[in-house]
């Protein structure tokens, strides 16, 4: 089943995306690009993008020109997608990724890249990807992906519950095949060191206070919905904890943590110089 995603969604968790992102990372990423972008600008290539938030978050981070293909099968999302600054061009291709997800690669472009995606894709989709990746050389930095951690300031016995149930729900398929879900970050690392890359990893938490209520009602509603899928039986039980969760979050008087991961993979050749 593939699953879609409205902008306004999109718009809701992009500043807790931003602001849960590492910098180190990208960091890192910027100083191995020095004095590796050839031609006019530097060309990126963004799966999955949405209406642009990883463009959003990167393009002020990163030498510029720059020149980025944003790639999703959502027409209406990446229309919304626009320029963030001046000397930042913009291509957008309306794809499906599910077939073959190396075909939609420039072919040489020093950067892949993809938020909040690698929890959706199966581990035959990522390998088929990597590899294309592999194959032409290219950095790739995957941010946002899920880890199955769903923490409260103050833990209750249905939490865990809860957390079993969706991270179940998590690995059913997105329209990308069976999908990784909280073993995406690991999985996607263990595959690139495969490819010889240096791999760095970093934790990417949401962190949910009053101050996100609306974003953390969003998130509970969809994680006890999911959760009622799987666990059809225990239904009432979970909208009761949904609700007493999010009036809890609008109050103050919890606080929420949602575990995700950046990934950032180095070809080995770069590290040869
Ligand atoms: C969770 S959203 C993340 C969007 C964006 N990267 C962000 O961080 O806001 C996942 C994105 O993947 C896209 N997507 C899902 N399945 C896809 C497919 N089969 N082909 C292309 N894009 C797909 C969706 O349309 C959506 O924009």
């Amino acid at each position: 089943m593939t699953e879609t995603f409205d902008a306004d969604w999109l718009a809701l968790r992009e500043p807790a995306d931003h602001a849960a992102r590492s910098d180190a990372l990208v960091a890192m990423l910027g100083a191995a690009l020095a004095g590796r972008v050839t031609g006019d600008a530097l060309r990126v290539t963004d799966l999955g993008s949405g209406t642009g938030s990883n463009l959003r978050y990167l393009a002020p981070r990163l030498p510029t020109p720059q020149h980025w293909r944003l790639v999703d099968h959502d027409e209406g999302l990446l229309q919304r997608a626009a320029a963030p600054g001046p000397g930042v061009a913009l291509e957008r291709r309306v794809t499906d990724l599910a077939a073959d997800p190396a075909a939609a690669l420039a072919g040489d472009e020093p950067l892949v890249t993809a938020a909040a995606l690698l929890d959706l894709v199966s581990e035959a989709w990522l390998a088929r990807l990597l590899e294309g990746c592999a194959r032409q050389g290219t950095a790739v930095l995957f941010a946002l992906s899920y880890d199955g951690r769903i923490r409260w300031s103050d833990p209750q016995p249905l939490d865990a519950e809860l957390e079993d149930a969706v991270n179940r729900h998590q690995r059913s398929d997105k329209g990308l095949g069976p999908a990784l879900g909280p073993t995406a970050a690991s999985v996607c690392a263990a595959r690139l060191e495969a490819h010889g890359h240096r791999v760095e990893t970093r934790a990417s938490d949401w962190r949910l206070d009053a101050g996100q209520a609306k974003l953390g009602a969003a998130l509970i509603d969809g994680w006890v919905d999911a959760a009622c899928e799987v666990v059809p039986d225990r239904a009432a039980a979970l909208q009761a904890w949904g609700e007493s969760r999010a009036r809890a979050l609008a109050r103050g008087e919890v606080e929420l943590v949602v575990g995700h991961q950046d990934v950032l993979g180095l070809p080995p050749a770069w590290a040869r110089g």
